[in-house]
């Protein structure tokens, strides 16, 4: 039997090549370190609605309930662009978030050495730099009712609500000191309690659980804008970064390119646990379906490897498999190769998709 169950699904653009990869990398772990998952595929997103008339089918819906894990490639694409709201790619990806309930999404920012030259800002201020942003997935603003583009008098005013209940701050604040014990103890908090009262009851609850449960972790509150700043100033100044969903949203994205590339970083959304212990769990690439390089050999398959390698941590019970993943990309990025979105240095040419991807089995090789 299985020792554990995955739902891939590659959905649109470069995310069925760079799923590719992660198959051929689940593969080795099953041969060589006897990990055996039961691997079965779908369609989200684009894909799916192409067969379905839908961007998640509901029967993809129930088997992603029943998984240990769900590993997404990215959904989108300009085919799609016109669609109603309610049928677009992304929405697949949003119902998943919300009916598993997938409250706490992790997103590292991690600068790989071999790469502290490719960032906008200078080396000294991103080399070594390790960051995990926590951002609140399953409420605020992405959620909030009511909502919608409605008639008032003779013009039309579109409306979004920004919506946190006490528990679901409560929630994500715990997610992210249970993670900062595990790392640099340190936990800032960002909103805007100066203009949203959103903001206001945000900063309390995080206080609130602080100072009853987790004492010793450092806690720090900072308005996003301000944060945002600061991300860019002295990223190394914060360890865990804990944040409502569309501030984190867009922090996430400053964090990432810090790092030099969006080709590079993986994600976790988890939520509660499941009958055998394990949390719900999709792990995804932060990088979109980038169409315009999509079918060329040309995308990163990184970000969505080592999604696999926070899968294999948080929700396969195999942390040392998982720095063994981790080790190898760091091999075969300091060993020079380059997909084409890491290119910059003088005389490297780039390698393609399945390049990068024999690689890190190489480095994998290598490692036993
Ligand atoms: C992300 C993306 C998504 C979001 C989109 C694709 C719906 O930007 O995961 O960061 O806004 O959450
Ligand atoms: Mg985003």
């Amino acid at each position: 039997m299985a020792d554990a169950s995955l739902l891939i699904l590659p959905g649109d653009g470069i995310g069925p090549e760079v799923m590719a990869e992660v198959r051929r990398v689940i593969a080795w772990f099953g041969d060589k370190r006897g990990l055996k998952i039961d691997v079965s595929e779908d369609l989200v997103g684009g894909a799916a609605y192409d067969k379905h008339g839908v961007p998640l089918a509901d029967e993809t819906m129930a088997k992603a309930q029943e998984v240990d894990a769900v590993l997404l490639g990215a959904v989108g694409g300009p085919a799609y662009d016109n669609l109603d709201f309610s049928l677009k790619p992304e929405r697949g990806l949003l119902r998943l978030r919300k009916e598993m309930d997938l409250y706490s999404n992790l997103r590292p920012a991690q600068c790989f050495d071999a790469l502290a030259d490719f960032s906008s800002l200078k080396r000294d201020v991103v080399a070594g730099l390790d960051i995990m942003i926590v951002r609140e997935l399953t409420s605020g603003v992405y959620f909030g009712e009511p909502r919608g583009i409605f008639e008032e008098g003779n013009e039309r005013v579109g409306i979004n609500t920004q919506r946190y209940t006490e528990s679901e701050i409560d929630r994500a604040a715990r997610s992210a000191f249970e993670l900062a014990r595990r790392r640099n103890n340190k936990v800032c908090s960002m909103e805007k309690a100066n203009v949203m009262e959103s903001g206001v009851l945000w900063r309390e609850v995080v206080q609130k659980v602080h100072d009853e449960d987790y004492p010793d972790v450092e806690l720090s509150h900072m308005y996003a804008d301000a944060g945002a700043m600061q991300l860019t100033r002295w990223p190394k100044q914060f360890d865990v970064i804990v944040t409502d969903n569309l501030f984190g949203d867009l922090l996430s994205d400053i964090a990432a390119m810090l790092t030099g590339s969006l080709g590079m970083l993986p994600s976790a959304s988890l939520g509660a646990p499941m009958a055998n212990g394990r949390p719900k769990a999709m792990y995804e690439p932060v990088h979109g379906s980038a169409p315009d390089i999509a079918g060329q050999g040309k995308a990163n398959p990184i970000a969505c490897i080592l999604s696999f390698a926070m899968a294999l941590r948080y929700s396969f019970d195999a942390g040392a498999e998982a720095d063994r993943l981790e080790a190898a990309v760091e091999t075969v990025l300091a060993q020079g190769l380059r997909t084409p979105d890491l290119l910059g240095e003088d005389g490297v040419s780039p390698v393609t998709t399945t390049e990068m991807g024999d690689g890190i089995l190489a480095a994998l090789d290598a490692s036993l």
